[in-house]
């Protein structure tokens, strides 16, 4: 039986933060309805057999869906109900941005059915919320993160972001300790990088932000790792950190290279033998939609070599480690001898040590088949 997932990406915020690569357009909400209808129509012709799946999680992502009336998310989740079998369904995610999720929307969120939560809450600083144009204050934070526990959320994700200019370690160690105090089943801590096209790139390329440095940035890694380990927490992936049966299962999809549909635009998805993009623009993504079209805009098989790689890459980055008897029998994963100290193999899986951890991308890159 393969389990899979189901991806939604909502493509509006109120403004687009300067380090955000995700796709979203701010000032366009005018157009929500339009996309909403368009997105609607693209789930409603999705032309994948996914009768040999089944479906256990599906993720509302962004952007900012949260920003989302209940009665479009209804819609959305009840097209999607006509269209596929999701009685195994029981892990529905949504990001919410703190301050662009009131109390009552939660509520009717979860009425139906949305029942994990994602907070962005990047920093409990609030110099630093300003460095990176984020539009909530703290106390936002503190609000957005006690309705949803009103509104009967019991599955609650953090994201917070470290490695920010100007982020000191005790300010990094303060957030860390007052969000593990709210008890969240999930924390995700994300390095904070500079992505092309950014105005954060821009502004390191002009000299006029300097990112701390590896060490620093080390530093602030491995303390994460010892205080959440500490508080709890399993790190089951290089940024994330779960209450024992917390994970979030629709992540786990992608790191164990599960198929998941994906809807919207910039979204893309794994039918088992095939990735294929969506167009990333809204504009084209609503005129492929709006002239009869699917908006996808490259599908390509993936090749042994390839699966291998995402395999190894995927793998490496979780705490399951590499599925060795799902690498092809013609393939062989070398272990250079600088990085054996990190890897062991357990119960027909390569995995990392915590300590390796820092370095998953590095030694996925020298573990890959060439
Ligand atoms: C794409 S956002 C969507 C959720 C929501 N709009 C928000 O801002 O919280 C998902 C998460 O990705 C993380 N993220 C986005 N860009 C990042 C970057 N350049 N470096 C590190 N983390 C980043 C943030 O922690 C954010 O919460
Ligand atoms: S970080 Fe979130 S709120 Fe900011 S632009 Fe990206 S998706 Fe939008």
């Amino acid at each position: 039986m393969t389990r899979a997932g189901i991806y939604l990406h909502f493509p509006f915020c109120k403004v687009k933060c300067i380090y955000c690569d995700f796709y979203s357009v701010a000032d366009r909400e005018y157009e929500m309805s339009r996309f909403f209808q368009a997105l609607i129509n693209e789930i409603e012709r999705c032309e994948l057999d996914t009768s040999p799946w089944v479906f256990d999680t599906i993720f509302f992502g962004g952007g900012t869906p949260s920003l989302l009336e209940p009665v479009q998310l209804e819609m959305i989740l009840n097209t999607l109900y006509k269209k596929f079998d999701l009685t195994e369904v029981d892990e529905i995610s949504l990001e919410a941005n703190p301050g662009e999720a009131p109390f009552e929307r939660l509520q009717a969120y979860r009425k139906l059915g949305i029942n994990r939560l994602s907070i962005g809450i990047q920093s409990l600083e609030p110099k630093l919320l300003e460095f990176l144009t984020r539009i909530h204050n703290v106390e936002q934070v503190f609000k957005t993160f006690n309705d949803a526990r009103r509104a009967g959320f019991e599955n609650i994700n953090c994201d917070i972001i470290f490695n920010i200019p100007g982020q000191t370690m005790h300010i990094w160690q303060r957030d860390l300790k007052i969000i593990v105090e709210l008890e969240p089943e999930h924390i995700s801590a994300y390095s904070l990088t500079v992505e092309q096209g950014t105005v954060l790139n821009q502004l390191v390329q002009q000299n006029k932000v300097a990112i701390p440095n590896d060490d620093y940035s080390a530093e602030l890694y491995t303390r994460t790792q010892e205080y959440l380990s500490s508080a709890g927490y399993t790190q089951y992936e290089i940024s994330n950190w779960a209450k024992p049966g917390k994970e979030c299962r629709q992540n786990l999809h992608y790191w164990q290279i599960d198929p998941y549909l994906a809807f919207g635009p910039s979204a893309h998805g794994f039918d088992g033998k095939n990735r294929y993009n969506n167009a990333r623009n809204l504009d084209q993504y609503l005129q492929f939609l709006e002239s009869g079209k699917l908006p996808i805009e490259s599908h390509y098989p993936v090749s042994e070599k390839e699966m291998t790689n995402d395999l190894i890459g995927f793998g490496l980055r979780t705490n399951k480690g590499i599925q060795l008897d799902r690498i092809q029998k013609n393939y062989v994963i070398n272990i250079p001898e600088k990085w054996a100290s990190y890897l062991k193999t357990e119960n027909g899986r390569l995995k990392l040590s915590e300590e390796g951890f820092i370095f998953a991308d590095a030694i996925a890159v020298d573990l890959m088949i060439d």
